[in-house]
């Protein structure tokens, strides 16, 4: 977070009662009761919330295992279908007819798809992945535009118990390669292309480049027939969706799956080497994402229209575009391109057309929006809005203010849910009808998660700054990473060993009245526009570039992306005329163009310690153009400053 920002978070006093609701929790006092039940008997409370929530294949005797921490095992001698819990009970409950998921592209084209059809078609994607040869326990990446079918890709992996891994379309073909190799994909569900801005943009071509070197594991490419542009087509290998899918019935019994069965993959960047490929399970990670709709957002399925903006290439998109509200029977909504296309109406235009009564978006969209002005918001009828909810990175009380009063015309409680990849669902959150709000804070832990704020020695801290940690294990928690169980090891859980406790990354402080305010990441891991990346791997793809020598990278302020991407290069070579602009197309085509540097500054050192390590903290300073703050007695060469700053030419 920026300074300005924390210094406007710790002067932020406002208080917001909640709106009075008939709903279950309506006070706080119904929260302070959930998490007692929780203090009372917390396995008890848990398994309670399992069987009453899901449909087992098997029942669960054991809640859960703590034999082996850091590896806590959920519900394990229960087997549990997800694509089941999220099609067939409601089918069969006679909701069949409901609407599952409203869809609309960025040309404008929309579809309903009710329970049945879904089911249906969820099923014939089933079956077209055991023609391919797909068997339980088969990886299958998904790289897919905002489509349905990338909804009904996920459900036919869960139904068929083939673990999926979704891979953020606009991710680069090295990026896609690296998890395929890394996952050791049998098969790759895509699509020719897919709207956006206007354009479509091509992921088929993006496949193709990635597999160019072979790939050992990869034997078939599926590919829906969406952006209708020019593609590839490498017989044997690749195989039309809608050919193959019509070719299947429209059954197919939901396969019996373990409860800790891997539900999926999803990479995330941290802040050494390579993305981790962090893995969830099935029915834990399945409950808590239905009741925190339930908890955070006082989903009603019979009568609400969810719409969460995220991606499914990211958390979000799992949780809460496809799972949470599927889970509960309800209505979500999925839309394929820019928030800003063909103008910053488009958001408020689609709540107004669908009738979207919960709203759920990231903090970058809405200083974007913002900043467009209020014309665009007070063109639609918002009436319908009743929640507003916030992700993915802290947000300012200014662009909260404006959240709460132009959108949700100051009827609507805004939920700023603080969580991560690894967390699989929301761990902070107000609960709408019952927790008052303040801006910029996501109030407190919900019912069952136990999360402190502590000292580096792993000691909490009543009142003021430190380190967030979850103490208690949960339904949803990450059950490692992909193929590194070291690492997993050390990244979440060395650091405060001897108390068990899981430790975020993040900074936060919790205020007099016990609100939780996120600071923001204390590893080197940036959050640009709500997307996380890790200063590392920028480096490394500036240095696999063969005029740079080295590259140091640090997220400076931004006004609408919350982090900036700011690049101190030195070069082998000189500066040539167009190098800032190569360098930004390398980094492209290496990650993608998220992680595009907004800075990059030529320099010919870089500032480090006597004994090697480059003061980040200083080149923090320097990106954001601050009054020096490091001690920088130590610094070998105490010319490098100025030439950091831009002062001197190289
Ligand atoms: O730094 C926190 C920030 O996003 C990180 C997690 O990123 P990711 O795994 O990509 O998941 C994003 C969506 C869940 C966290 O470590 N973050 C997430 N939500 C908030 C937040 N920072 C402040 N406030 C939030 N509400």
């Amino acid at each position: 977070m920026s300074q300005e920002n924390i210094e406007s978070v710790l002067d932020e006093t406002r208080v917001f009662e909640p709106p009075q609701s008939d709903t279950s929790f309506s006070s706080i006092a119904d929260w302070q009761r959930a998490c007692d039940n929780f203090e009372a008997d917390f396995e008890g409370t848990w398994g309670d919330l399992a069987r009453q929530n899901l449909t087992w294949q098997k029942p669960f005797h054991t809640v859960l295992n703590s034999d082996k921490p850091p590896f806590y095992r959920w519900f394990e001698d229960g087997n549990i279908n997800l694509s089941e819990n999220c099609l067939d009970r409601h089918v069969n409950n006679g909701l069949g007819e409901r609407t599952a998921i409203i869809w609309e592209g960025e040309p404008g084209d929309v579809r309903h798809i009710s329970y049945q059809q879904l089911l249906a078609e969820v099923c014939q994607a089933a079956n077209s992945l055991k023609t391919l040869g797909v068997v339980k326990g088969d990886r299958v990446i998904i790289y897919m535009p905002m489509i349905p079918e990338a909804a009904v890709a996920m459900l036919a992996c869960a139904r068929i118990g083939a673990t999926h891994s979704v891979v953020f379309g606009a991710f680069s073909a090295q990026a896609l390669r690296d998890r395929v190799e890394d996952a050791a994909a049998t098969l790759i569900i895509t699509a020719d292309g897919g709207y956006r801005r206007g354009a479509v943009h091509s992921l088929k071509n993006s496949v193709d480049e990635a597999l160019s070197q072979g790939c050992p594991s990869l034997k078939h490419v599926l590919v829906v027939k969406r952006g209708q542009n020019d593609v590839n087509w490498v017989d044997n290998r690749d195989i039309d969706w809608t050919t193959l899918l019509t070719q299947q019935a429209t059954t197919c019994p939901p396969e019996t799956i373990a409860s800790e069965h891997p539900l999926f993959i999803l990479y995330t960047s941290g802040s050494t080497g390579k993305p981790k490929g962090i893995v969830h399970s099935t029915g834990g990670y399945l409950l808590w994402a239905h009741l925190t709709m339930l908890y955070s957002f006082d989903f009603k399925p019979a009568s609400d229209v969810f719409w969460c903006t995220a991606d499914v290439g990211w958390i979000t998109g799992h949780t809460y575009s496809v799972y949470g509200p599927l889970s509960n029977g309800g209505t979500t909504v999925m839309y394929e391109g820019v928030p800003t296309y063909p103008d910053a109406g488009r958001l408020w235009k689609i709540c107004q057309d669908h009738k979207v009564s919960i709203f759920y978006t990231a903090p970058t969209a809405i200083r974007a929006l913002n900043k467009a002005g209020d014309q665009y918001p007070n063109a639609y009828d918002l009436s319908k809005l009743r929640v507003l909810g916030t992700v993915g990175e802290p947000i300012n009380p200014e662009a909260w203010m404006w959240y709460y009063k132009v959108i949700g015309g100051e009827r609507c409680p805004v939920v700023d849910t603080w969580w991560q990849t690894e967390t699989g669902g929301h761990m902070l959150a107000p609960m709408p009808f019952a927790t008052p709000t303040k801006p910029g804070s996501a109030t407190h832990a919900l019912p069952g998660i136990a999360t402190e704020i502590v000292d580096a020695q792993g000691d909490v801290v009543q009142k003021g700054g430190g380190l967030l940690v979850i103490t208690k294990p949960w339904p949803s928690m990450l059950r490692g990473i992909w193929g590194d169980e070291v690492r997993f090891i050390e990244t979440y859980w060395q650091k405060f060993a001897d108390k068990g406790y899981y430790f975020a990354g993040d900074g936060a402080r919790k205020d007099e009245d016990g609100y939780f305010w996120i600071m923001g990441r204390v590893d080197d891991v940036l959050n640009v526009s709500g997307h996380r990346l890790g200063t590392m791997e920028i480096e490394s793809a500036l240095v696999s570039h063969d005029a740079v020598a080295e590259a140091a990278v640090v997220g400076c302020p931004d006004d609408i992306k919350g982090e900036g991407i700011f690049a101190f290069v030195i070069l082998k070579t000189a500066v040539t005329e167009g190098l800032e602009q190569e360098l930004r197309a390398h980094v492209t085509k290496t990650i993608g163009a998220i992680a595009k540097p907004d800075v990059i500054r030529f320099t010919e050192n870089l500032p480090k310690t006597r004994s090697g390590k480059i003061m980040r903290r200083l080149l923090r300073d320097i990106a954001a153009g601050r009054e020096i703050t490091s001690d920088i007695s130590t610094l070998e060469d105490q010319a490098v400053v100025a030439q950091l700053q831009g002062k001197t030419v190289s």
